[in-house]
């Protein structure tokens, strides 16, 4: 980087991998679970399960943050939040929704869009009761996305819970759980020399993967 915030000189060749025309033939799930195992198995990937959330708000405005995958199979992809937090309030508003795994590591990134929606109490439960009491406790704690006065005053509310929990079980708040992403439209891109990159595109048409390959 230069003096001036220039970042021209920034390049990288990307060679590690390609989509080969076979995978147009082949579930998008699949290839998903292909590539997230391959993700999991490089260990220079901390959190191979972190994920980009966008939402659309009231305003039609998108907003962007990392949420965690916790759960992936044929009827969707699954993470835990604030039903009140912002992005819960854009859900309700909007519950198209757009996924973003990227893995630099092996030049890979994995657009998901589709329908947000959330999944059932008993699935949040289980989910929240397997948690340890630390996090269970900083949900409960949490009023996510709203101000507050100070960083003590969540910590001094922490720790108050902290000692009425040692007692008896937390329970899951009711504005606490998961949402699942039933996905309409899946992008495999793999980065490739000279800006060649490979990008295969799945759409939904009625219950059939229609695939693609896209110009980079
Ligand atoms: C690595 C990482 C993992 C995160 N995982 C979650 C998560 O699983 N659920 C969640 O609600 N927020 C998670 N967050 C925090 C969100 O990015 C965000 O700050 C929070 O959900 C509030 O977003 P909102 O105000 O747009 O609703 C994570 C952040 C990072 C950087």
């Amino acid at each position: 980087m230069n003096k001036n915030g220039d970042l021209s000189n920034l390049r990288k060749s990307y060679e590690k991998g390609l989509i080969s025309d076979e995978f147009k033939s082949f579930s998008p799930f699949f290839i998903f679970k292909k590539w997230f195992e391959e993700a999991i198995k490089d260990t220079t990937i901390l959190e191979p399960n972190a994920m980009i959330l966008s939402t659309i708000n009231n305003r039609q405005q998108p907003k962007s943050r990392v949420v965690l995958l916790k759960k992936f199979d044929l009827d969707g992809y699954t993470f835990f939040t604030n039903y009140n937090s912002d992005k819960g309030r854009s859900i309700v508003n909007n519950d198209n929704v757009c996924l973003n795994f990227y893995w630099a590591s092996l030049e890979k990134q994995i657009i998901i869009k589709g329908k947000a929606s959330k999944i059932s109490e008993n699935e949040s439960n289980d989910y929240f009761n397997s948690r340890p009491l630390g996090s269970q406790i900083g949900a409960i704690v949490s009023n996510q996305s709203e101000i507050i006065e100070s960083r003590d005053v969540l910590e001094r509310k922490f720790n108050e819970l902290n000692n009425y929990y040692s007692k008896i079980k937390p329970k899951k708040p009711a504005n606490w759980g998961g949402y699942i992403v039933k996905p309409d439209l899946f992008e495999f891109w793999q980065g490739r020399k000279n800006r060649l990159h490979d990008r295969l595109e799945f759409k939904l048409d009625g219950n059939i993967w229609i695939s693609h390959r896209l110009s980079p």
